[in-house]
């Protein structure tokens, strides 16, 4: 029998549904199995036609190994065979020479390198191999930019990991950062940025995390970044930075935590300063401002609780200090008149809220009022306009003549 031609279209397109379907399904299979496994698997060291890590141990295994550079550097060269294979490579099964990939044997190939750091930077480009993404991100890092800048000491992959004892530092299944981890963090970067690793130590966010293990709140890579880390003291950076202490600041859930007001934002963008600097920021990104940001009013590596009755901001003498660093006229008084992100309370500016809820009534109040009156009068003149004409009621004429109406008007 003969089917209408609209029948073999829905049995076309349903053919076609179904075979998108497979396609999609077994594609999101294949990319569920990517997800657990992100890093490029190189080949494992069985399929690995290269050496056992035996061959290389025989001689890196024994302690107080050490080669002298020409300059007359001394470089250990032995590794504890125990923490290679507890490391986050070794765990994996990793071989030494999946990492120095030109070396088999000894005598090793002559590298160029005459110092110990041209030694360190040369065979850290071996990560790339595996982990292409950190690497090219790195690329682009303040630390690449000093170090082709000459200061050959900033940070490379493996000052930052260690390079036979690196240890895993995210989930394996939610890739989120392990607690110990955030701990890991600011203590590496002190390695180097010690000075501010001392500040930090003792500031709100970095006692709450040392001390506490609190992972609410920000390490150096929350505000920094990690691989791709941006120069921090560009004009660009200064404009965006509202926005980072925003990030957690305005986050409800973690904040009614700490019984912090997520209010600071608004109110700090409400004010002279912050209006000007959020305007620049979307006008011309790059232009410098001479408008406070938070962190000139709170610090940066240093930021105190606002109620701490020695540095706290709440003390009129330190926020002073704060505004002479830009008004450098200002008497203890100039703060007094200014809000910021002061809620007013019953306590704190009570005239201020009492103004506040007074306006807060007595303008929709009196609006409504007005309102009301004018609706009142307008009805009136519709009602006026379209009410029914009176129509006089059949009276006997001779008792109601129209003359008398006229006299009455
Ligand atoms: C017979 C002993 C011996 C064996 C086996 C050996 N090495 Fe070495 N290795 C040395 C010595 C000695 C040095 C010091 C520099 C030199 O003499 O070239 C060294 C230096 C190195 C260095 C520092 C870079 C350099 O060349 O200066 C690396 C990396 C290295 N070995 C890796 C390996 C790996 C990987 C293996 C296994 C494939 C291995 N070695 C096997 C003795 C050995
Ligand atoms: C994940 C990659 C990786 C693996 C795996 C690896 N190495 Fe290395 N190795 C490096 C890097 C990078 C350096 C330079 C590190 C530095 O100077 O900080 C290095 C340096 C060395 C050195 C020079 C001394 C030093 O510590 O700087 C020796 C010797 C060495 N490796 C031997 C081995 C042996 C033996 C194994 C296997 C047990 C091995 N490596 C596994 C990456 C690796
Ligand atoms: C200034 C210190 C620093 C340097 C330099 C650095 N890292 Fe990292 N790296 C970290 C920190 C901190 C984390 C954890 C934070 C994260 O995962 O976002 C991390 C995470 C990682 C991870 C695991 C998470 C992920 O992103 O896959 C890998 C792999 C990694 N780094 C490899 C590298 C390689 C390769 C290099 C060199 C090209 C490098 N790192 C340079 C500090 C550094
Ligand atoms: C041959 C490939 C290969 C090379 C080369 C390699 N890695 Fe890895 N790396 C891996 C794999 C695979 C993992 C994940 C292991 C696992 O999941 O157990 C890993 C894990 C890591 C981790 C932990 C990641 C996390 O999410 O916690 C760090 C950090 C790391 N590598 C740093 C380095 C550094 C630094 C170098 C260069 C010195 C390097 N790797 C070279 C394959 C490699
Ligand atoms: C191995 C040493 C070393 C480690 C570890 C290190 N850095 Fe650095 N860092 C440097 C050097 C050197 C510079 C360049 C300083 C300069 O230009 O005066 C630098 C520059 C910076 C800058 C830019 C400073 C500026 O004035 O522009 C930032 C931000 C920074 N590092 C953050 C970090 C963070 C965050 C970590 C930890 C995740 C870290 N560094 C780990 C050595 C290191
Ligand atoms: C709450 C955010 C935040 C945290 C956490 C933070 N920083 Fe910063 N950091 C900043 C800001 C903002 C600047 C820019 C300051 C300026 O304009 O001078 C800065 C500047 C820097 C600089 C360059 C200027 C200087 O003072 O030398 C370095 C280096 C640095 N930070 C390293 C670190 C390290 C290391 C840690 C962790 C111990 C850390 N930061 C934690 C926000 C942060
Ligand atoms: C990763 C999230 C996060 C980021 C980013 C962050 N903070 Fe915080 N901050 C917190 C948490 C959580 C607390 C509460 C810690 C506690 O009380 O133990 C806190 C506390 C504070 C306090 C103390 C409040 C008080 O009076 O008790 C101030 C001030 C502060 N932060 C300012 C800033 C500034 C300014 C920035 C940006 C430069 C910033 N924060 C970035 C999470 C963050
Ligand atoms: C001009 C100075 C100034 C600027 C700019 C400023 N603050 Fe404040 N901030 C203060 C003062 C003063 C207090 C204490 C007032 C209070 O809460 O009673 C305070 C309080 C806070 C508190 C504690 C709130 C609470 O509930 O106790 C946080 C958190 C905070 N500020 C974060 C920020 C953030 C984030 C920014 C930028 C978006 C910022 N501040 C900008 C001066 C400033
Ligand atoms: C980073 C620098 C900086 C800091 C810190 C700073 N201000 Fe300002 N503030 C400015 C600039 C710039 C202006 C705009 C001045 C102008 O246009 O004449 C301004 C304007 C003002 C004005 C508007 C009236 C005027 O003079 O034009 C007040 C009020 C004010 N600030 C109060 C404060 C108070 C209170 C503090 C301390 C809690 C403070 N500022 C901290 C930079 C700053």
């Amino acid at each position: 029998m003969r089917r209408n031609p609209s029948y073999w279209l829905v049995i076309s397109s349903a053919a076609v549904l179904l075979f998108m379907l497979v396609i999609l399904t077994s594609a999101a299979s294949a990319s569920g199995a990517q997800t657990l496994n992100t890093l490029p698997q190189q080949a494992t060291p069985t399929e690995l036609p290269g050496v056992a890590n035996e061959t290389c141990l025989q001689c890196h295994g024994q302690p107080n190994q050490t080669y002298t550079f020409a300059n007359g550097e001394v470089l250990d060269i032995s590794i504890n065979a125990q923490d290679y294979s507890a490391s986050v490579h070794g765990r994996g099964g990793y071989a030494c020479v999946q990492c120095h990939s030109d070396i088999r044997a000894y005598p090793h190939p002559k590298y160029s390198a005459d110092t110990a750091r041209a030694l360190t930077l040369k065979l850290n480009e071996s990560c790339r191999t595996c982990h292409a993404s950190n690497y090219n991100q790195q690329q682009f890092s303040v630390h690449a930019a000093a170090r082709a800048a000459g200061k050959e000491e900033a940070a490379t992959c493996t000052d930052c990991h260690g390079s036979h004892y690196a240890q895993r530092l995210t989930d394996i299944k939610t890739h989120k950062l392990l607690p110990q981890t955030r701990v890991w963090i600011p203590q590496t970067c002190a390695k180097c940025h010690n000075a501010i690793y001392q500040k930090y130590k003792t500031s709100v966010h970095g006692s709450a995390l040392l001390d506490e293990n609190n992972q609410d709140v920000p390490t150096c890579i929350d505000c920094h970044g990690v691989h791709n880390i941006p120069n921090p003291t560009t004009a660009a950076f200064r404009l965006k930075s509202p926005e980072l202490c925003a990030k957690c600041h305005t986050d409800k859930a973690k904040m009614a935590r700490y019984g912090l007001s997520t209010n600071v934002l608004n109110s700090y963008v409400a004010d002279f300063h912050g209006t000007t600097v959020q305007l620049f920021e979307k006008e011309s990104p790059d232009s410098e401002t001479n408008k406070a940001v938070c962190y000139d009013c709170h610090g940066i590596h240093d930021i105190q609780r606002t109620k701490d009755t020695t540095t706290g901001l709440r003390l009129q003498e330190n926020l002073l200090k704060r505004c002479q660093t830009c008004h450098p006229d200002a008497t203890i008084n100039f703060p007094t008149a200014w809000l910021s992100h002061y809620e007013p309370s019953p306590d704190k500016f009570p005239i201020v809220y009492y103004v506040n809820l007074f306006y807060q009534f007595f303008i929709p109040g009196v609006l409504g009022f007005m309102a009301i009156l004018v609706a009142l009068d307008f009805g009136r003149k519709v009602y006026d306009r379209f009410k029914p004409k009176k129509t006089p009621p059949p009276a006997p004429p001779a008792e109601n003549p129209p003359a008398k109406e006229a006299a009455h008007g």
